[in-house]
């Protein structure tokens, strides 16, 4: 039953991910007579996209490398593709040649998050758009968010206590959402913040289903949310400009913004970019925290050690009195390493789409798989990162001109979050323990059912 569950429900993902437009588009663009690499293209229209979804991606795309090398051929989510597992070949499309590969998303997404975010172009208006994404989540900008996001952590973490099952998953994406809304608008009124968080859950919910106006559908309620969120915004807007200081979170930037001709950007162009980074920032770092919470109750040992490196920091701080500081967090050896060797274990982006003559996709997860660059890669091991990965092994959070802004903001957040979970509480997880789902990116089976208790309680 629960294999067909989640059989129907992985079906509902791919199908939401088949978009016609983007099928036709890539179609049209396969030049005949090209000579493509070796591969399997599966069924007619749905390619391969039912077996990369039923299973373990590590097992999907590893048995192709090894019957068809480092690139080859497949046909998944509606795009005929060539995927490239080596790194030179991830930084000739990602670095070297990027202004011949352009990021492609189905047409379906791109209007459900706004044409206008940066992450669906290139060259100018991306690089411009680029620059005040960067600005917002400089190590300057997002070192004064730390008792912020220390306060959002541990308000989430009392909540969890008490021994009652918690859906690590959800939970993570409530953090991880609170945060965006922090370096986004700084403080925002609560019930402006609730109306929004209704409404994006919305959003997020109808960009994982199939794309029909039909009323009723999850991505027709989406499209309706969709339209309110950019209500919420311009109310936003409006009450920001009525203030003269110059904020220095991410609305700030995009407010005060101005081309060489003295150009702002339109509300929609902000409203977007706003939505954009939400989108690239929740789901993601909720999906890393994850997997470390599951790694970590793997192998207890190295949870003892882990604990034993916060509870240090938390002693010399007052007993946790005090609030952490940048140098404290910059000085977790033991638990950034386990954050690095988590992303390269669960690889959350396993590749990103480039569209050139055909579409081309650099496959993160086999290069972080491969025992050619980390010996005995399905042992979860933190210490490998004591030497750091050869050039271009590593890319957990992309390479190249699109290549992650928030990196430093998503680690930042990581810490934090279990500086406080490993000292304030015990944790156990509940039912099968070996399970993956896809909400869009894989997650433990679901979303790791945890309970947790106070440390000091029994
Ligand atoms: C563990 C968490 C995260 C992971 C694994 C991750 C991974 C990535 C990757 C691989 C890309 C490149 C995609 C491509 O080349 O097509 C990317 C882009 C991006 N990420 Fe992240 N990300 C994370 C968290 C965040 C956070 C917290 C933010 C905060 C705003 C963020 C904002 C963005 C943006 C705006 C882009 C698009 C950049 C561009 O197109 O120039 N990400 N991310």
């Amino acid at each position: 039953m629960e294999t067909v569950s989640i059989f129907i429900y992985n079906f509902l993902i791919l199908s939401a991910l088949l978009s016609f437009p983007f099928i036709r588009k890539s179609r049209g663009k396969t030049r005949k007579g090209a000579k493509l690499p070796p591969g399997s293209m599966g069924w007619p229209w749905l390619g391969e996209t039912i077996q990369l979804y039923s299973q373990d991606p590590n097992v999907f795309f590893a048995t192709k490398q090894e019957r068809y090398g480092e690139i080859f051929k497949t046909h998944i989510l509606g795009c005929p593709c060539i995927m490239l597992a080596s790194p030179e070949a991830a930084r000739f499309v990602l670095v070297s040649q990027a202004h011949l590969f352009k990021p492609t998303y189905p047409k379906s997404k791109e209007e459900m998050i706004g044409p206008s975010a940066l992450f669906f172009h290139q060259g100018d208006y991306h690089t411009r758009l680029r620059k005040l994404v960067q600005s917002s989540l400089s190590l300057e900008a997002i070192q004064k968010l730390i008792p912020h996001i220390e306060a959002i952590a541990v308000s989430a973490i009392e909540s969890w206590a008490g021994g009652h099952v918690v859906n690590n998953y959800q939970e993570m994406k409530k953090f991880s959402f609170n945060v965006g809304i922090l370096f986004i608008f700084g403080h925002l009124d609560s019930n402006i913040k609730e109306e929004l968080e209704k409404n994006y859950c919305k959003v997020n919910k109808g960009y994982n289903s199939f794309p029909t106006n039909i009323p009723g559908t999850a991505y027709s309620k989406a499209i309706v949310a969709r339209k309110r969120i950019s209500k919420i915004l311009s109310e936003i807007i409006s009450k920001r400009m009525e203030k003269s200081v110059a904020e220095k979170d991410l609305l700030g930037h995009l407010l005060n913004y101005k081309d060489e001709k003295g150009q702002t950007l339109t509300e929609e162009q902000i409203a977007d970019n706003i939505i954009g980074a939400l989108f690239a920032a929740q789901d993601t770092t909720a999906s890393a925290l994850t997997w470390i919470l599951k790694y970590l109750h793997d192998d207890q040992k190295l949870l003892e050690l882990v604990k034993a490196e916060q509870k240090a920091i938390c002693e010399s701080n007052n007993r946790g009195k005090n609030p952490l500081r940048w140098a404290q967090i910059r000085n977790m050896p033991l638990t950034n390493k386990v954050i690095l060797e988590s992303l390269r274990m669960a690889s959350i982006i396993s590749f990103t789409f480039r569209e050139a003559v055909t579409d081309v996709m650099p496959l993160f997860r086999n290069i972080h798989h491969s025992s050619e660059y980390f010996p005995d890669p399905q042992n979860f091991d933190p210490s490998r990162f004591e030497v750091a990965p050869k050039p271009n092994t590593f890319l957990p959070f992309g390479n190249g001109v699109h290549a992650c802004p928030g990196n430093e903001l998503a680690k930042l957040e990581m810490l934090i979050m279990i500086h406080h979970v490993v000292t304030m509480l015990r944790y156990e997880v509940v039912g099968s323990q070996n399970g993956i789902q896809y909400g869009p990116f894989p997650v433990p089976q679901h979303g790791l059912p945890v309970k947790f208790w106070k440390e000091s309680s029994n």
